[in-house]
């Protein structure tokens, strides 16, 4: 019999402190290492590498190898959820991704049949990985909370603030609602499969919550994450979430509350005398500006200071407050790795 091992992720999202902190970095897989490079353009189109099983495990494991982070992180995207629901996602190079724009006849006609089924091969690499990651290495499935998933289907395309999507609020608050609501029910069974095929934790990521004015954030985002994560822990009781509202500020501590998450993920504009309040109530993830990771040197390890003293005495994970970027160095990553662990 394998003996069980208690990954430090795991621990922290238990509520302990463990020193020093367990970390990952959103992203670290991309296009930052040239090993990326290379399997990405052999893999052809981005969502084929999403969807070949043998590619995707090789990518999720490139940081791990390079670099032991606590956690791997699943190797998908967000708008896997959108593509199995028939809206035509493509991801042009250098243009980001783009489908077709959804309205509210769309929005009615939305069916989960066979959503599971179309992201077979996802779940595939999660049994995979489960296998293939060192026994220490804790294993971390994701997707896209619902708001941040709509504002892309709306959309249709990236925008810098999602005011398509913040005026289909105003102007069909019902059909969003109701888009909001599907998107909750479905991206949590994809969780529960995920944590079935070996994620021993999961993260959802609601990148643009920041755009929400105050009853819109309640509503759009709070509410059907809060559903989301009824649904998963109805099914699974112990399930391990970690909630990343980017820019939802003063709103955190209360978003905790309310959706149930086990840790709040930080970005960087998160001040840290704030951030340890909301350490009080629980385990907090990040919050390091990704432009220190570009920049390297003093301000690197300026950063990853600050964050230790402030957050390290308490349950934490250390990670960035948003995705890493294609511009950071590979040598600043060890170094950051290095900082964390206490040996540089
Ligand atoms: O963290 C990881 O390493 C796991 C993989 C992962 C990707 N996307 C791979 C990816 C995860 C967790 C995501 C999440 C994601 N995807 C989010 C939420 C987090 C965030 O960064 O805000 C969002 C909003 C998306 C949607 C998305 N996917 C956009 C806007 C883009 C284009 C912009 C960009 O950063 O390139 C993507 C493409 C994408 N997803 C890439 C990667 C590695 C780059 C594609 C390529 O290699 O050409």
């Amino acid at each position: 019999m394998p003996v069980p091992v208690k990954r430090k992720i795991v621990e922290v999202l238990e509520g302990k402190t463990v020193a020093p902190p367990p970390l990952w970095l959103m992203r670290q897989a991309g296009r930052y290492l040239p090993e990326y490079r290379a399997t990405r353009q052999q893999a052809g189109g981005f969502l084929d590498l999403c969807y070949t099983p043998d590619l995707a495990v090789e990518v999720t494991l490139q940081p791990i190898r390079r670099y032991s982070f606590d956690a791997a992180i699943l190797f998908s995207d967000i708008l896997v959820i959108p593509d199995a629901l028939d809206r035509k996602v493509r991801f042009a190079p250098g243009e980001g991704p783009q489908m077709d724009p959804i309205d509210e006849t769309g929005i009615y006609s939305l069916k989960a049949d066979g959503t599971l089924q179309h992201l077979s091969p996802v779940l595939e690499t999660v049994k995979r990985l489960r296998q293939e990651l060192p026994a220490e290495t804790a294993l971390l499935g994701f997707c896209g909370a619902p708001w941040t998933v709509a504002t892309y289907m709306i959309a249709g395309h990236g925008t810098p603030d999602q005011a398509p999507a913040r005026l289909f609020g105003y102007r069909n608050r019902k059909a969003l609602e109701h888009l909001l609501m599907f998107l909750a029910e479905i991206s949590a069974d994809y969780l529960v499969a995920q944590i079935d095929a070996g994620a021993d934790a999961v993260q959802i990521f609601d990148s643009w919550a920041g755009v929400l004015g105050e009853a819109e954030f309640e509503a759009f985002a709070v509410k059907p994450v809060a559903r989301m994560i009824e649904i998963v822990r109805g099914k699974r009781p112990n399930a391990k979430i970690i909630a990343f509202a980017k820019g939802a500020g003063m709103n955190l501590r209360h978003y905790r509350q309310k959706t149930g998450a086990d840790a709040i993920g930080l970005d960087w504009s998160v001040p840290l005398s704030f951030a340890a309040e909301l350490q009080k109530d629980g385990p907090v993830q990040g919050n390091l500006d990704p432009m220190r990771v570009v920049a390297g040197g003093q301000s690197l390890d300026d950063g990853i200071d600050a964050i230790l003293q402030v957050l390290g005495n308490g349950p934490l994970i250390f990670n960035l407050g948003h995705g890493i970027t294609p511009e950071a160095d590979p040598d600043n990553v060890a170094r950051l790795v290095k900082r964390v662990r206490g040996i540089a």
